[in-house]
């Protein structure tokens, strides 16, 4: 088996490093703080959160996950939480069914598949956010200590109704005794739902960010995994690989797994330069079409920050003049577009990057014009 997992949370032996990320969640957990947890996308939160799941004492403890990607309204919010309730029989058979009658919802079961289908209806709308303090009441019907995930919680702000984070919140409030994880990757739009003093979760949360796991920590990290799957390697490779990856997680992961499934022998300089030749084969296409995609500005301003690899000074003079781009104030609105699409992410003191490590790479090999 691959130990580098690319999908799902396969146990604690294929699991990276994140020890004190874990230690600062537990304690969260145990002194019934809620928080949140963000960064930009693929650094870790999901793995990490169904990482510190998994070590919870499941006497002592009922995890709830619920993944909110692609959610659009307060029925859609529902309906997933419903799901889960269900999936996991955490309320139990004629609680459940009392419950989906008040939220005017129904369960058929698929003819073929024989899975259940939780049914609900959009004009159900006022009910259903009427009944949701209902679900938290019966989800704290268990001795267990309760804890909820939020996942993609930053889904929320462009939710059809604009009650939906004073309606958490609320509840939030009325049920202290569950503890609420809240995690999100639009990192300027989770600090702004829970760091804004004119929104409900206002200073509600504990934060936390996310970032890169250590290099010396991952290298040493690889290289067990390596040893107890008898695959021989040059040190150097992986330094290499964490180092062109920038450690960002999902994409040293992808590079670290491709390489572990194509190389035979050893991981050595030639299986790198093939299995990095062909990830960015895969890419080329989607970095490509940015140009037509992308207002011209826009455009040259990516290539330009791919070209700079990182750019402290995106608005000065000095790095438009470099790459014939425009006056500050155009370059401020050029900036945030590509930082509102994720198309460009801010590291720190380093200053900004392109966010997709193979589209970075390929689009530092096109002519500038
Ligand atoms: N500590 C870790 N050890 C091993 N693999 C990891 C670790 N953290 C993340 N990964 C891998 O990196 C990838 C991205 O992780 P994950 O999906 O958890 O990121 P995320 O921050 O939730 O991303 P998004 O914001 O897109 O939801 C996954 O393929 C996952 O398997
Ligand atoms: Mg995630």
């Amino acid at each position: 088996m691959n130990p580098f997992s690319t999908k799902t949370y396969k146990g604690p032996e294929y699991f990276i490093d994140r020890e004190k990320e874990t230690e600062k969640l537990l304690d969260a957990i145990n002194s019934e703080r809620n928080l949140t947890l963000f960064s930009h996308h693929r650094f870790g939160k999901t793995m990490l959160i169904q990482h510190v799941f998994s070590k919870l004492d499941n006497r002592k403890y009922q995890p709830i996950f619920v993944d909110l990607f692609a959610t659009r309204n307060m029925v859609h919010f529902t309906q997933k939480l419903t799901e889960v309730l269900y999936d996991r029989k955490i309320i139990l058979d004629n609680g459940f069914n009392k419950m989906l009658g008040s939220l005017g919802a129904s369960m058929t079961f698929d003819p073929l598949s024989g899975n259940p289908e939780i049914n609900f209806h959009l004009s159900n709308r006022e009910s259903i956010i009427k009944s949701l303090p209902e679900m938290f009441k019966q989800m704290i019907k268990t001795k267990k200590a309760v804890v909820v995930a939020f996942d993609e919680f930053q889904e929320l702000a462009s939710y059809d109704e604009d009650i939906t984070e004073a309606l958490i919140r609320t509840i939030m409030q009325e049920f202290p005794q569950i503890t609420f994880l809240f995690s999100g990757s639009r990192k300027s739009l989770m600090k702004e739902i829970f760091t804004n003093a004119n929104r409900p979760f206002f200073q509600s949360t504990q934060m936390m960010e996310l970032h890169e796991i250590d290099r010396d920590i991952y290298a040493r990290e690889v290289f067990t995994m390596l040893e107890k799957n008898k695959k021989r390697f040059d040190e150097e490779v992986i330094y290499r690989i964490l180092d062109e990856t920038y450690c960002h997680t999902g994409f040293t992961q992808m590079m670290l797994s491709r390489i572990f499934s194509e190389s035979e022998e050893k991981i050595d300089d030639f299986i790198y330069e093939q299995v990095w030749y062909d990830i960015l084969e895969d890419y080329k296409a989607m970095a490509r079409e940015q140009e037509f995609l992308l207002p011209s500005l826009q455009w040259k301003t990516l290539l330009a920050v791919a070209r700079e690899e990182f750019v402290k000074a995106p608005q000065s003079r000095e790095f438009s003049l470099k790459y014939n781009l425009s006056a500050p104030s155009s370059m401020a609105r050029s900036i945030k577009a590509l930082l509102d699409k994720g198309l460009i992410i801010e590291c720190g003191d380093k200053g900004l990057r392109v966010y997709n490590v193979f589209i970075q790479k390929n689009l530092q090999k096109l002519y500038y014009s």
